[in-house]
């Protein structure tokens, strides 16, 4: 699949671009079976609500092997469906994935995101730049204002990094947030934040540097998305004096090959062996 001009404007002007449509409800059903198998299992791959205990994220499900690891979400994240956007989005042919988390944000537990941009914890990994990085976010249930969607401020990826700072105190996940002045700040003077929702199967290709947050989910429904964090195998993490585990900062640098369209496919061939 290729993006349009229009598309790749979008994605310019605004640091996102919606999707509709990319996976069938087939597809989505299958992948939500597999992260209900996962978020089962006993593994530092995941991180729990501090409320309930139900998996608030779950990383490395797109690589072949470790206890996370899922045939669908390893075609998906080389499928002609996410793959060749992304390569034309960064420029570049050699991609990997330097990061993934699905967040179930299951109904009632499901706790907030605060306000951030990704590339402040790329950095911190040892990530050189910005703009050779772009999140492919699949939607697999149907976010909403009640269950808790993404918001983003359009255009805000133009601001540039914002000096972050660490929050391991708001949720069960240590963050760095964009500090509160400087957010008041450039909220006013952008345009208002806008939900990201749509019907499960959307994907949203977002800018490592857009402003983005979400809230508790507050409704009977869970909102469960996946993130696939593709950068340029050039722009892999340099060293740094204490890089995270694996797990969230991945050293899988082999540049990725476009795969099978049929991402059902090697799930099946996993359950006949
Ligand atoms: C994120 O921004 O990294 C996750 C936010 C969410 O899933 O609501
Ligand atoms: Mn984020």
């Amino acid at each position: 699949m290729q993006l349009t001009a229009e598309q790749l404007d979008r994605y310019q002007r605004d640091g996102f671009v919606v999707l509709p449509g990319l996976f069938s409800p087939e597809e989505v059903a299958a992948m939500k079976a597999e992260l209900a198998r996962i978020q089962a299992i006993d593994t530092d791959h995941l991180v729990r609500e501090r409320i309930g205990g139900v998996a608030k994220t779950i990383y490395r499900v797109p690589e072949a092997d470790g206890p996370t690891a899922s045939p669908v979400f390893h075609a998906a994240a080389r499928s002609p469906r996410l793959l060749p956007p992304a390569r034309q989005l960064l420029g570049d042919e050699a991609l990997y994935v330097h990061h993934t988390k699905c967040n179930l944000k299951t109904a009632i537990d499901g706790s907030v995101w605060q306000w951030h941009q990704d590339y402040g914890t790329w950095k911190n990994d040892g990530v050189p730049e910005a703009d050779p990085m772009s999140t492919a976010l699949l939607m697999l249930d149907e976010p909403n204002e009640a269950n808790g969607c993404l918001y983003f401020i359009p255009g805000s990826h133009k601001v540039g990094l914002v000096e972050p700072e660490f929050d391991d105190r708001t949720t069960s996940y240590k963050l760095w947030v964009v500090p509160k002045r400087r957010l008041l700040e450039i909220m006013e003077r952008s345009p208002d934040p806008v939900p990201i929702v749509g019907k499960p199967g959307t994907v949203v290709f977002f800018h490592p540097l857009i402003l983005h947050a979400s809230g508790h989910n507050l409704s009977r429904f869970d909102r469960w998305q996946v993130y696939f964090v593709y950068n340029r195998v050039a722009n892999r993490p340099r060293e740094v004096a204490h890089p995270r585990p694996d797990y969230v900062r991945s050293t899988n640098w082999k540049p990725l090959q476009v795969g099978t369209d049929d991402v059902l496919a090697p799930l099946k061939e996993a359950t006949d062996a």
